[in-house]
């Protein structure tokens, strides 16, 4: 399948490993760059050690030099503004990442230095309104987030649904900025999803979910069990597993993952936990200390109704390649 997406880096398919803080570890990104896509290491908060281990892993599987080209990184922007150190060490590593995507926060104070070594940025946006910033940054690649996506994004009063989202930000973007490249996120993790963001005008796909549901991917082996489990009625966004988790995520942003019995116990008493969360942060805790998803969280989102095994991720990617392709012809459109 080939998009503008595909000669930008190049890539052999239009699949984008979306960078999930502690899941999308070297080895997951080095074999989605094996198999033809973009491999973002996963450097969420912006720690230094562990991004430093994942991507210079990702650049020792890598090997070859099309490979290399496929490898970059994310974090979350908010974040970088407390503590950059880890996209500083990415920015002047002797191989540089081919693209630093960049979500929730304003892009500017870093888009300059990312672009400086020649990584393309990509920027996550969930509304319109939030284009013009990550344009005026100099984004090269825009993610629309649509709100059933896996982990972070808008919450339920700011949130988009991917279906409406991409088709609107492809016209604005065909109008305003035509040289700019956008992809589909949230809900995508077959052949159906990538020919529909092909149809709904996106040059390719970014993958959570389903990616994380694969052997590479650094989830925890209980989390994955119990994703296989869940139907995608099974996930719901809250705030509740930040405060748990002690992230002080900014509003409006919120977080969706398996809606479990200690989500459950919460989520109808949000000012309560939030005033008063040290029980039910042991409660978490202990949860994960033993690998009990009935308390610890599995971030996922709708998608994980679709994920029916944990394939290597090579070879889920090129499944939901050829799977896409066929449907676009048989639809008598180009791949
Ligand atoms: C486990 C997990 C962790 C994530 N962590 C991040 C992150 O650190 N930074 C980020 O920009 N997006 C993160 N996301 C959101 C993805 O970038 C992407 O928008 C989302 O996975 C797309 O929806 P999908 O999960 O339905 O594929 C995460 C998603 C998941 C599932």
């Amino acid at each position: 399948m080939q998009t503008r997406l595909t000669d930008l880096f190049p890539l052999n398919t239009p699949i984008v490993l979306a960078p999930m803080a502690l899941a999308s570890g070297g080895a997951l990104a080095a074999a989605c760059a094996e198999a033809g896509a973009l491999g973002l290491v996963g450097g969420g908060y912006g720690d230094l050690a562990w991004t430093r281990a994942q991507y210079t892993l990702a650049c020792e599987l890598a090997a070859s030099a099309e490979n290399l080209a496929r490898l970059g990184c994310g974090f979350i922007t908010w974040k970088l503004d407390e503590e950059a150190s880890a996209l500083d060490w990415l920015l002047a590593q002797p191989h540089r990442p081919s693209a630093v995507m960049l979500s929730f926060g304003d892009p500017l104070p870093y888009a300059q230095r990312i672009k400086a070594t020649g990584a393309r940025l990509i920027c996550q946006v969930q509304r319109l309104e939030q284009v013009p910033q990550a344009l005026e940054a100099g984004a090269d690649v825009l993610v629309a987030q649509g709100a059933e996506a896996g982990g972070h994004g808008m919450n339920a009063l700011n949130g988009r649904a991917t279906l409406s989202f991409v088709p609107e930000l492809a016209d604005w973007l065909a109008a305003h900025s035509p040289d700019t490249l956008l992809l589909a996120a949230g809900g995508i993790a077959d052949g159906r999803g990538l020919a529909a963001a092909r149809v709904l005008g996106a040059d390719g796909a970014l993958i959570g979910s389903r990616l994380w549901a694969t052997q590479e991917s650094l989830a925890p082996a209980g989390a994955k069990t119990q994703a296989l489990a869940t139907s995608g009625d099974g996930t719901a966004r809250s705030s509740v597993f930040d405060i748990l988790r002690r992230k002080n995520w900014p509003v409006p942003y919120d977080f969706r993952a398996i809606r479990n019995p200690l989500h459950q116990q919460w989520e109808g008493r949000l000012d309560e936990l939030s005033q008063q969360p040290a029980a039910a942060r042991s409660d978490y805790d202990a949860g994960v200390a033993a690998g009990d998803f009935t308390r610890a969280h599995a971030t996922v989102g709708e998608a994980v109704g679709l994920v029916r095994d944990i394939p290597a991720a090579g070879e889920l990617i090129q499944r939901i390649t050829a799977e896409a392709a066929d449907l676009l012809k048989k639809m008598g459109s180009s791949p």
